[in-house]
């Protein structure tokens, strides 16, 4: 990708790392010159995205709270610092009406997608906040940016998807808290919310739901991989200074507010 940031130096790290969209963004932080760490739960999957794109990985659970701890405390004896946090390892879950859902389906979803990017940030952020700040464009101190991947489907609801949707949601709400916490600590917390990317997520899908979310995108496409990675770029650099708490579409036009 075409590096128009400057992120040498910067210590990133990307859950969900060796999935689809975690793959490509990584690939962008490390081609705009970030070290970059992948955090996964799926060991084989980390093992061919890390070597395959020469990055560092580290493989966790982040629904368990204390391998979290223990991998954000390694992380920081590892690299001294971490820059970037984005916050994109989750789960799609079952896909029917809530009245045929499995309650344990639907906590389990939660708990990736929502706990999951709770238990990181606490991790995180705790220790983000108390690293030495750096002068960021106009000399305002700096000392991180995290991106959460939300998902268009967190701010409109879908049919078939309350897990995904309620836990999507819950992402953009504790983007918003976090960034008002973080707000004076010179650490910047956005989102994104993506329509669908052709991912391994969206192969989990029927032809005929697949049909009925492309018909919703006004530009008749999927997102691209790469179009999600640029937009990350930019919310994870000195450019992105006064826009946390915000909450960034990737919809081609489906997103109505
Ligand atoms: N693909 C889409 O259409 C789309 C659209 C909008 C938002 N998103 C969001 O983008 C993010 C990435 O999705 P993707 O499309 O790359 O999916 P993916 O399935 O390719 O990748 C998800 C990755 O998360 C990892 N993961 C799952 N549970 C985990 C856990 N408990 N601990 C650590 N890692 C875990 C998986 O092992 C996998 O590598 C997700 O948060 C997803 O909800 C995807």
């Amino acid at each position: 990708m075409d590096a128009r940031y400057d992120l040498a130096g910067r210590r990133a790290i990307v859950t969900g790392g060796a999935g689809g969209l975690g793959r490509g963004i990584a690939a962008a932080l490390r081609d705009a010159g970030a070290t970059v760490e992948l955090w996964d739960a799926n060991p084989r999957a980390l093992d061919a995205a890390a070597s395959g794109l020469g990055v560092g990985r580290r493989p966790v659970d982040i629904t368990d709270p204390a391998a979290v701890d223990e991998a954000a405390a390694a992380a920081f004896a590892a690299h001294g610092r971490i820059d970037i946090l984005v916050n994109n390892a989750g789960i799609l879950g079952e896909v029917k009406p809530v009245w045929e859902t499995d309650p344990r389906n639907f906590e389990a979803v939660l708990r990736v997608n929502l706990f999951g990017t709770y238990l990181v940030s606490r991790a995180l952020l705790g220790r983000m906040r108390l690293q030495e700040p750096r002068p960021g464009i106009g000399g305002h101190a700096l000392r991180g940016h995290v991106v959460n991947i939300a998902s268009i489907q967190g701010k409109e609801g879908m049919a078939l998807a309350a897990a995904y949707s309620a836990s999507k949601a819950g992402v953009i709400a504790l983007t918003k808290s976090t960034a008002k916490e973080t707000a004076r600590d010179g650490i910047v917390v956005t989102a994104v919310t993506p329509a669908a990317a052709e991912t391994a997520m969206a192969k989990e899908i029927s032809a005929a739901r697949r049909a009925d979310i492309l018909s919703r995108i006004p530009m008749g496409r999927f997102v691209e991989v790469e179009e999600v990675a640029r937009m990350v770029l930019w919310l994870s650099s000195d450019e992105c200074s006064f826009s946390t708490g915000g909450i960034f579409d990737l919809s081609g036009a489906r997103a109505t507010y």
